[in-house]
């Protein structure tokens, strides 16, 4: 039975004939023959927005967000998308597909990353600056384009002193449209221009904002509110975004106008049928296959988590041999592929924290289980109360560490981040 296996694994029979000839066992023979595989065609990336070798379980998300760019072409209404969800799980990647989307029906697409010290009036101007410049490459919609960029610049002189606000923008202001110094209206003047540029080449123009939980309130909220002023002219001009679970509640004043203008999203782990398809798929397209316990520990450990399953099957594919998967790579490979996160993806983002705010993380970990916990136990864990670690916890949520999903609750944004704080941290 045994040997039955091993020959109809190996390609070729008299390897197994010659071993046998020699009196080596044939399980040695087999080992013997398989070859390590190889790093180069290893297919798995793990990497904050790198695209995975296979985009599993998305289809639902990449097809309205084609159904809205088409609708808006045609000068229907559209709410636009906002994507939520924790570290990791596919956010960038997706954010990426839908600018991919729109240039595929010719619209012009921009990507705006926010950081925690965004300027996000001037990071529009920019992106504007640059979709006008595409636009006007278009000669018979030159001046109309170029208009537009007058508007930029205009927009920009009542906000920053520098001429053109250190943006280089050949053309002479045009006043009236986006410089009142209201910054709400102004963005509306300024989104309404793109739109109407693209409209008049019968294109469209995508915004892709990153990490939104980063943008200012003030300035989110007049983004939000210059939105809702030129909706209801279903122009072909889309701002979609990405961030943390905070991002709903961030919106502020502007919320009730929000809920109207975004549908928010969100995105999650993989289903384990959807996380096994993620693992296998790109193996199988190099002719290497997984054996199915070794599939099942993957989704196990990983609990479906993208940033986790291309971590994990990367090292799998790293330890095995002979074109096959199996259960005893997964558990050699496992330590590596933990390490490979611990000092990567989790140290990443518990880097740059205080010893007080280490402790509060330590703490949230010590009461074990799955998030989200009572922000009140976690006082109670470290001698204090609620109130007293109020700032510390805000800092958190700040950065992007943490976040709140209900009043009196804490979350990690990291998935599986107390298993890391117990490995690592304690
Ligand atoms: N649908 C998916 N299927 C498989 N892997 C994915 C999927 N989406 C993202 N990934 C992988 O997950 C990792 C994290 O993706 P990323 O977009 O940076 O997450 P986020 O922006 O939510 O932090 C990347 O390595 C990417 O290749
Ligand atoms: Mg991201």
């Amino acid at each position: 039975m045994k040997r039955a296996l091993i020959q109809s694994s190996l390609r070729d029979n008299s390897i197994v004939e010659a071993f046998d000839f020699l009196r080596i066992s044939p399980i040695s023979a087999a080992d013997c023959y398989k070859e390590a595989m190889d790093p180069v065609r290893n297919p798995y990336s793990p990497g904050a927005g790198t695209a995975p070798p296979a985009l599993v379980g998305r289809d639902e998300h990449l097809e309205r967000m084609s159904v809205a760019v088409q609708r808006l072409t045609a000068g229907r209404a559209e709410r636009s998308v906002i994507l939520t969800g924790l570290r990791g799980v596919g956010k960038t990647v997706l954010l990426n597909e839908f600018g991919r989307i729109a240039e595929t029906q010719r619209w012009i697409h921009e990507h705006i990353e926010a950081t925690e010290d965004i300027d996000l009036a001037r990071s529009l101007a920019v992106a504007a600056r640059t979709a006008l410049l595409r636009l006007s490459m278009s000669g018979r919609f030159k001046e109309r384009a170029r208009r537009g960029l007058g508007v930029v610049r205009s927009f920009l002189k009542v906000r920053y002193t520098a001429p053109g606000g250190d943006l280089s923008i050949d053309v002479e202001p045009f006043h009236g449209v986006a410089d009142s110094g209201d910054l709400d209206r102004d963005l509306a003047g300024l989104f309404r221009e793109l739109g109407e540029c693209a409209k008049a080449q019968s294109v469209g123009v995508m915004f892709t904002i990153d990490e939104m939980q980063y943008l200012p309130k003030i300035e989110f909220a007049a983004m939000i509110v210059g939105l809702h002023r030129i909706a209801q002219l279903n122009l072909p001009f889309l701002i979609t975004g990405a961030g943390l679970p905070s991002l709903p509640g961030l919106a502020g004043e502007a919320k009730s106008y929000a809920e109207r203008l975004f549908s928010y999203s969100v995105v999650g782990s993989l289903a384990p049928a959807l996380a096994r398809e993620a693992l296998e798929r790109p193996a199988r397209d190099e002719g290497v296959s997984w054996a199915p316990a070794a599939l099942a520990e993957v989704v196990r450990l990983t609990e479906g988590y993208p940033y986790f399953l291309q971590e994990f099957g990367k090292q799998a594919w790293a330890a095995a041999s002979g074109e096959r998967i199996t259960a005893a790579d997964v558990r050699r490979s496992t330590p590596v592929a933990f390490a490979e996160l611990d000092n990567g993806f989790f140290r990443a983002r518990a880097d740059r924290t205080t010893d007080a705010e280490r402790d509060y993380l330590r703490a949230m970990a010590a009461i074990g289980g799955a998030g989200p916990y009572r922000s009140g136990t976690v006082a109670e864990l470290l001698g204090k109360t609620t109130p007293q670690l109020g700032s510390l916890r805000d800092g958190l949520i700040k950065r992007g560490l943490l976040f709140a999903p209900r009043h009196g609750e804490i979350d990690f944004t990291v998935p599986l981040f107390g298993d890391y704080i117990r490995r690592a941290m304690t």
